[in-house]
């Protein structure tokens, strides 16, 4: 099954299309969303997430329509990141991720074994029981990962998470990506080109429309995958001038 499938799909803020016309289908693996500040990439996810309703379009989310009137069976099988999120200072990682763990509705018998497996894949097993306000900013940045990835998601998404990770937890975090991407459906929005790399696919987007969709290898075009990627910004905008 496709996991999910955009036809069309318009968002507006008042006379502002955030999202325009956007048409994509997004399978087994994982996808990148490309795109300037304000290109529409945080929009789309949310979208994604249930917690935007399309202005215009249709989108359909392992199989069940956005628009359904119950969302909540959809919604357990989504894990989100959002790019900003508001963290409980005095939980600890633990707590945080259980607490997740149980609006998602993950079986009491299998909560506990399914916080510490989301912790120790973001590499914060051993400090699982540390206050967030006493973790670093990259790894509560990690934190939330855990938490996105607690319920075994079908769809997960994660809106630039690996801002403020080092260079090293970024190589660890994209190996996490090419595991998980194995058998779900991953959508990540980044801004860096390592990120892109380590994606099946990606869709760039620019004022709220895709101007490219295709493989990294593609959007390098036999060059550097910056060079391609400033390639596609600069003919949509040539083409729009
Ligand atoms: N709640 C909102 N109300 C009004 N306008 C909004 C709202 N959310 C987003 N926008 C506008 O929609 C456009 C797309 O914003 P969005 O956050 O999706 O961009 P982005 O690609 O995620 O950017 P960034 O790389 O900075 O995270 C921007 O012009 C933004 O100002
Ligand atoms: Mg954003």
């Amino acid at each position: 099954m496709t996991a999910i499938e955009i036809q069309d799909l318009t968002v507006r803020f008042g006379r502002r299309r955030a999202l325009d016309a956007i048409t994509a289908d997004f399978g087994t693996g994982v996808h990148g969303l490309l795109g300037p500040n304000g290109a529409g990439k945080s929009t789309l996810m949310r979208v994604l997430a249930t917690l935007t309703a399309p202005s215009g379009g249709s989108v359909r989310l392992l199989g069940h329509p956005s628009s359904d009137a119950d969302l909540r069976p959809l919604r357990r099988e989504i894990g989100y990141l959002p790019q900003e999120f508001g963290w409980y200072p005095r939980f600890t990682a633990r707590e945080f991720v259980e607490h997740f763990g149980w609006l998602k509705e993950v079986p009491a018998a299998e909560l506990m074994p399914a916080v510490d497996r989301s912790l120790r894949r973001v590499g914060l097993g051993d400090r699982a029981d540390e206050k967030l306000k006493r973790l670093s900013g990259g790894m509560r940045r990690r934190v939330g990962i855990a938490q996105a990835i607690v319920n075994d998601p079908r769809l997960l998404l994660l809106d630039e998470p690996t801002a403020g990770l080092d260079p090293e937890q970024q190589d660890e975090f994209r190996e996490l990506l090419r595991e998980l991407g194995r058998d779900r459906c991953v959508v990540l929005a980044t801004h860096l080109m390592g990120d892109a790399e380590a994606c099946d696919r990606v869709l760039v987007l620019d004022a709220g429309r895709p101007v490219f969709q295709g493989t990294p290898a593609e959007l390098a075009d036999g060059g550097k995958l910056a060079d391609g990627y400033r390639a596609v910004l600069g003919a949509s905008r040539a083409g729009a001038a």
